[in-house]
């Protein structure tokens, strides 16, 4: 199967509404039931303005967007520009084929060889084991629980936080 990750576009619309409406996905992310081709055109085009430093990706196979994934900047605070947050999704139907992993692999490529980001974050529901797995495969570790973070499906359910720092920041060319 051939994977191939490129920048989302607005475009993208209609794809990210058929598979995001899907609780196999939603659930897992903060995201809502009910959204629909225009509302994801309205935040693509919010996420792609290139004056954003947002990645937005999509993974496409056989012509199909079948995930997406992006880095955003946690904030505004000077301080943290070291740090970007991440979050990803995958179709039902392409879920545990490697899709997954070809966007987190893209994404901590960009990281790491091309902006320089020291701290990746983000936050995961603590049921869910495949997503877990794969951030662990990529050097993310847990930093903590949140209890009770987020309602999904009439539950409170706790989240962890995880995070990955540079495994080998950037020093400048020449000096060893
Ligand atoms: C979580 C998600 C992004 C993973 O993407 P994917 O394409 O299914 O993952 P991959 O096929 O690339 O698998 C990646 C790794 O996950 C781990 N993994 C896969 N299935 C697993 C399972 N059932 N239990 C534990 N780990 C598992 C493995 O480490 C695997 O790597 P390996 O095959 O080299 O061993 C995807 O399933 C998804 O979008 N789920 C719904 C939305 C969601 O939960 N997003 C994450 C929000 S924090």
């Amino acid at each position: 199967m051939t994977i191939t990750v490129r920048r989302a576009s607005p475009k993208d619309a209609a794809a990210y509404a058929r598979f995001m409406n899907d609780p196999a996905v939603f659930a897992g992310l903060m995201q809502m039931p009910h959204t629909d081709e225009d509302i994801w055109r309205i935040r693509l085009t919010e996420a792609c303005d290139p004056a954003r430093i947002d990645l937005p990706l999509v993974a496409v196979v056989g012509g199909e967007v079948v995930g997406s994934s992006g880095l955003h900047p946690v904030g505004p605070a000077l301080r943290r520009r070291h740090a970007m947050m991440l979050g990803i999704s995958v179709a039902r139907e392409a879920q545990g084929r490697g899709v997954g992993t070809a966007l987190m692999a893209a994404m901590c490529d960009y990281a790491d060889r091309w902006i320089g980001a020291l701290r990746l974050e983000l936050t995961v529901y603590t049921d869910n084991e495949r997503a877990i797995g794969l951030y662990r495969k990529f050097g993310f570790e847990i930093e903590g629980t949140f209890k009770g973070y987020a309602l999904r499906d009439g539950r409170y359910v706790d989240a962890y936080a995880m995070a990955r720092l540079h495994p080998d920041p950037p020093r400048v060319a020449g000096n060893s």
